[in-house]
């Protein structure tokens, strides 16, 4: 297992939207392997694979609670069948926008169809804090981020400190 660099705002990588996996194979778990282990390191509780530069369908995701044990879930190809009507808020970050803290409304509780690491075909409903999770890594599947989701203001606030901040690291910025 890899830890891999994640990718950061601006980089247009995070606005690609990522292809359906064909065949589960062992560079596939190798993948999910690799995410998991970056996601644990950085630390967070999702990953989508376009985070680490692979456009491809596919996140990872713990949402166990601090000090219980680790529960690594991978979702292939994830797609969302239901939603419901009911919204809730909560205060969301993402790895690619290291330190930014904004609350998102998004459907309390969703249920999704997706393939798991053995390639079987699995659905569950999800609520709290799993729905949302769930939500904003399926968004990043779509080249969406979740500051996408908050006010035009306060997004272009962020955009603009990310691309001055990777201006000075002479990085690319759009
Ligand atoms: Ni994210």
């Amino acid at each position: 297992m890899t830890i891999k660099p994640l990718i950061i705002l601006p980089d247009p990588v995070l606005r690609q939207v990522s292809t359906p996996i064909e065949t589960i194979d062992a560079d596939i778990r190798r993948l999910a392997d690799d995410m998991l282990e970056t996601m644990y390191d950085a630390p967070g509780i999702g990953l989508a694979a376009i985070q680490i530069g692979v456009a491809k369908r596919m996140l990872v995701l713990d949402v166990s609670k601090e000090g219980d044990d680790k529960t690594p879930l991978v979702f292939i190809n994830p797609e969302i069948v239901a939603s419901s009507d009911e919204r809730s808020i909560y205060e969301e970050g993402c790895l690619s926008i290291p330190d930014y803290y904004a609350e998102v409304e998004r459907p309390a509780a969703i249920t999704v169809k997706h393939l798991d690491r053995d390639g079987k075909e699995q659905m569950i409903e999800a609520d709290g804090l799993l729905a949302t999770c769930l939500q904003h890594e399926i968004d990043h599947l779509n080249g969406v981020l979740f500051i996408d989701h908050i006010s035009k203001l306060k997004r272009d606030m962020v955009i603009r400190k990310f691309t001055k901040a990777a201006k000075t690291r002479g990085a690319k910025a759009i």
